[in-house]
């Protein structure tokens, strides 16, 4: 077959010719190419990744069409403290957000990239996030210099031709992605497996809708439609247009009867979205059914008769590895058994991968996420991981066993709750339900969660993290609690709101819950509410479910073992009103009334 040029331009929009060409002068890129997203461009660029020493080809009889790469040590996961919202004020960004002057930001951006992609290739790559057409759509375009960048936004977008046909007719805003890994070439200089720079700028201007990013090519870092476009961009369009962004995943239960009830899910990241939206429900259950929508983020908006809509922006699964296995999570399995791609798990000899949960018999050997011989031995003695904690695969949605039918359905499902979820040790019960939406947007305000691996940082340290968007959201937080309660004025059905807790721990440490699939009998009492059908008990927090009321069939989980996982104590929820307080000193002055008197609500209720 005739080779494409790449260099030839795909689009006729003259803003976005003009653009390109302004951000060629300023990298200095070695040659540049318009991404058309066809799958002979995929396999070209993978062979290049490959003859680079990025990827590693899988064995094809094991993994078909699966790539592995392994990062740079230093570039594993989010960085949080490296980014930033640079609005014209500080206070819009709020203190949630690290703020720097945009004049300023800019400046240091420009001397960042210039000349950054010096001896590499600047990719056009243009994206849409959610159906490509779809009113509830989004389009950007990425300038990046990472091939690396371009197939796994293949996996986890919608990306070219057809997203440059759309860009042509000129109807929808176009967001500007700038990326760079930061590590220009100089001629004759031999590149590395996974270039990136040591410092590192994720920088959003939300008033001009644009993203900068340098120095890292790692998931949300570098995968711009992700986290930086479709939560902390899209959260200031959506609070202007009157819709949201979040950090959700979205199911639909089925039921025997044929009953379809969607659901959305708002967990921190690496606590159990993914787990969430492709479980299988277990023994007991004959006849329901979990089908998947989305396992990160949601687009939710109201529709024209003032029901909540969602769409999920995605096209791929970027999944934590770890933990994922047979027993735990079968549909992540099945995805991604083939045209996946692989980063930091380990690589076993035979020429597949391993992460730590995947089996229950560990390799004899491999390799470990950092190329060097992993045993079980060596584990044992010294705890080195095989796989990184944030190891991931990224794998297209269309092959997931458990996906929707209408997962493409460009104006989205209708939601019927919304759940919040943190990762706490003791304190929060298995489940509860928010009296109302005020009290609900409360819950979600007021979520705390031990950190994860999901970020650079301390792991296991619990912190504040509102409705799992702490590191999302583009804006002010208290201006987005406002904007929540603002949202369900117009509403003709109001979503119910949950709060569950799978991690809750006895006091020597083990979980009390054996989650997973067992979540289905917690679900079903989440969709049973909803509907208005099940019973509850009223406790100082919200209603709980009765143990009569949960469907326990195919499960050993007796009345006892419920009362403690369920237990509310009051001296306990005394000191985690506390707790909140730190948020709240912080947000005060621009926080919803709502939001304070539902505090002083739930102290008197205490
Ligand atoms: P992000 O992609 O970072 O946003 O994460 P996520 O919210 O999709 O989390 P994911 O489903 O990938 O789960 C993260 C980790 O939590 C994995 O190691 C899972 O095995 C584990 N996990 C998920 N669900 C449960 C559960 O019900 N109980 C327990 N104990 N662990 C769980
Ligand atoms: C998360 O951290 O919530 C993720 C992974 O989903 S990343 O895309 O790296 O942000
Ligand atoms: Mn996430």
């Amino acid at each position: 077959m005739k080779k494409r040029d790449h260099a030839t331009p795909l689009s006729e929009n003259k803003h976005l010719l003009r653009w390109v060409e302004k951000m060629a002068e300023l990298t200095q890129p070695a040659a540049i190419h318009w991404v058309d997203g066809s799958q002979q461009e995929y396999d070209e660029l993978c062979a290049k990744l490959v003859a680079a020493g990025t990827f590693f080809k899988l064995n094809e009889k094991l993994w078909p069409g699966c790539y592995y790469a392994r990062s740079d040590a230093s570039d594993v996961a989010r960085v949080e403290d490296r980014t930033f919202i640079c609005s014209l004020s500080k206070d819009a960004a709020g203190p949630t957000n690290n703020w720097v002057d945009p004049y300023q930001m800019r400046r240091k951006l420009k001397q960042l990239f210039s000349g950054s992609m010096r001896g590499r290739t600047m990719y056009v790559l243009p994206f849409s996030m959610g159906p490509i057409g779809s009113p509830m759509s989004q389009i950007g375009v990425q300038l990046t210099d990472s091939a690396y960048v371009v197939v796994n936004m293949r996996i986890m977008a919608r990306i070219g031709i057809e997203v440059f046909r759309e860009i042509d007719k000129g109807e929808k805003r176009v967001v500007p992605c700038m990326h760079s890994v930061g590590y220009p070439l100089a001629p004759g200089q031999p590149d590395v497996p996974w270039p990136c720079n040591s410092e590192k700028y994720i920088v959003h201007f939300p008033e001009t809708r644009e993203i900068w990013s340098y120095g890292s090519g790692y998931g949300g870092n570098a995968l711009l439609g992700k986290k930086c476009f479709a939560l902390r961009i899209a959260s200031n369009i959506a609070r202007d247009e009157g819709w949201m962004a979040e950090h959700m995943l979205i199911l639909g239960v089925e039921s025997p009867s044929g009953e379809k009830t969607y659901v959305a899910a708002a967990f921190p990241s690496a606590c159990g979205k993914t787990n969430l939206a492709m479980m299988i429900p277990p023994a007991g259950f004959e006849g329901w059914k979990v089908w998947t929508v989305g396992d990160d983020i949601a687009w939710i908006k109201p529709n024209e008769n003032g029901v909540l809509h969602a769409i999920n922006p995605e096209a791929g699964f970027f999944g934590v590895a770890p933990g994922t296995s047979m027993k735990t999570n079968p549909n992540a399995m099945a995805t991604l058994s083939r045209n996946t791609i692989f980063t930091n798990t380990a690589l076993t000899a035979d020429g597949g991968v391993w992460w730590e949960g995947m089996t229950e018999e560990p390799p004899k050997e491999c390799l470990d996420w950092q190329g060097k011989l992993w045993t079980p031995e060596i584990a044992a003695q010294t705890g080195a991981k095989a796989a990184h904690p944030n190891a991931r695969f990224t794998a297209p949605a269309s092959q997931c066993p458990s996906i929707d039918p209408d997962w493409e359905n460009p104006h989205g499902v209708p939601i019927s709750a919304i759940i919040f979820g943190g990762r706490r040790a003791d304190t929060v019960p298995l489940v509860f339900q928010a009296f109302n939406w005020s009290a609900g947007v409360y819950i979600g305000a007021t979520m705390g969660s031990e950190t994860t691996a999901a970020a650079s940082g301390a792991v296991g340290k619990v912190r504040r993290d509102p409705m799992a968007m702490l590191p999302f959201c583009g804006y002010h937080m208290g201006d987005y609690f406002r904007h929540w309660i603002r949202m369900q004025r117009n509403l003709t059905e109001t979503p119910r709101i949950f709060h569950v807790n799978w991690f809750r721990k006895s006091e020597d440490g083990r979980y009390l819950w054996p989650g997973f699939r067992e979540n289905m009998r917690i679900l079903k009492w989440i969709v049973d509410r909803a509907h208005g059908r099940a019973l509850g008990r009223e406790t100082p927090i919200g209603w709980t479910p009765r143990y009569e009321d949960i469907e326990w069939s195919g499960l050993d989980f007796d009345r006892q073992q419920f009362e403690e996982i369920q237990a509310v104590d009051r001296k306990a929820w005394r000191q985690e009103v506390l707790g909140h307080e730190e948020l709240f000193i912080e947000l005060h002055d621009h926080l919803p009334p709502e939001v304070i008197y539902e505090r002083e609500l739930l102290i008197c209720r205490l």
